[in-house]
């Protein structure tokens, strides 16, 4: 091996040594070896000096200075490197960058939350397309053709018989249509209006519906259930209470408040004074649905209730606007 290929070689191996030392000691070790020692690689090398032929003295002469040059310079940019303040932001100790995860979205948190709920009180899960039939939307719930409370809810309507169901009730039939009683079902889902967005409609949002048939089921039935329910949403020591109302599926049907989880039933803003929020829509099955779908309605009763899933998380989250859940925006999403 010739000299200037020997010069190389030294080189690569210092260059490696150096890379490995991790202590001003060691390259102090390393610099000695090469460079100052007594023994040193460099001196050795100068030593062959006199064996190069003449006309190869001078190249070779300058290679071997150009090395000394070389592992000078790179011994002190390892010091430098070695001594230079850590970024303070840099702490080995800390646990690893993760890239940002995703969650579930609000909404369905909270209809996730509410369908457990009714899990534990044996409901099963049940759910329904969103392309519905007008019957199972409107006539086999006892809303005819003619009915005025259909204006309300009127639909987007695609090829007849189909539409867009305007809520989860018909999940109630589809369910009485397959199953025998005793049936206790949570549907949740995706319903369509022809609203207009504002700050409390969108013209698609979610319900939770909920349906409970047997040989004895009472309203006192559905009582319990919804309180064991709002004082699991919305904490211990939430009250109910039932208004008369109507729905066309349901008699007696009953709009259900919960004493405002702001102020516990003093009144303020958010309850605009009352005390109360109002939660959902229930009633014990009206026979005409228990005749639409081949249930005998004098052996068997049932009670059911349909809320939106928008609103529960508003009211939970004081969510003042029912758009902030469509807009993507991470400062709104990041909250929950
Ligand atoms: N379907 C009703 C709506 O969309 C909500 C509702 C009210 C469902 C009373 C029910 C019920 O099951 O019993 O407004």
């Amino acid at each position: 091996m010739d000299l200037l290929a020997k010069i190389e070689e030294t080189k690569n191996r210092f260059h490696d040594e150096l890379r490995a030392a991790g202590s001003p000691e060691v390259i102090d070790q390393l610099r000695n070896r090469y460079l100052t020692g007594k023994d040193s690689l460099l001196r050795g090398l100068f030593g062959q000096l006199g064996k190069v032929p003449a006309d190869q003295k001078g190249p070779v002469g300058q290679a071997l200075n150009a090395f000394k040059g070389w592992v000078e310079e790179e011994i002190a940019r390892t010091r430098g490197a070695l001594h230079a303040p850590k970024d303070p932001t840099d702490d080995p100790t800390l646990p690893a960058k993760l890239p940002p995860l995703g969650r579930r979205h609000p909404v369905t948190r909270t209809m996730d939350e509410i369908v457990a709920v009714f899990a534990r009180l044996g409901f099963d899960v049940a759910t329904g397309p969103e392309i519905e039939s007008e019957r199972n939307n409107f006539e086999a719930l006892n809303i005819p053709l003619d009915h005025p409370s259909r204006d309300a809810v009127d639909t987007f309507y695609l090829e007849e018989p189909w539409l867009l169901r305007s809520h989860t009730s018909p999940v109630q039939v589809r369910t009485m249509l397959r199953d025998k009683p005793p049936i206790r079902v949570v549907v949740p889902g995706r319903v369509y209006r022809p609203d207009k967005a504002d700050a409390s409609h969108l013209p698609g949002f979610h319900q939770v519906e909920g349906l409970m048939v047997g040989e004895d089921v009472t309203f006192a039935h559905l009582k319990g259930m919804l309180l064991l329910f709002a004082e699991a949403m919305f904490g211990p020591g939430t009250k109910v209470r039932f208004r008369p109302s109507y729905f066309p599926f349901t008699e007696p049907s009953a709009e259900v408040d919960v004493s405002c989880i702001l102020c516990g039933g003093k009144g303020c803003p958010a309850c605009k004074g009352s005390g109360w929020m109002e939660i959902l829509g229930s009633g014990m099955v009206h026979p005409n649905v228990f005749r639409a779908v081949g249930i005998d309605p004098e052996r068997y009763t049932g009670f059911a209730f349909g809320l939106g899933v928008e609103r529960i998380a508003m009211l939970r989250h004081g969510v003042t606007d029912i758009r902030y859940f469509l807009e993507n925006h991470f400062r709104f999403l990041d909250q929950f």
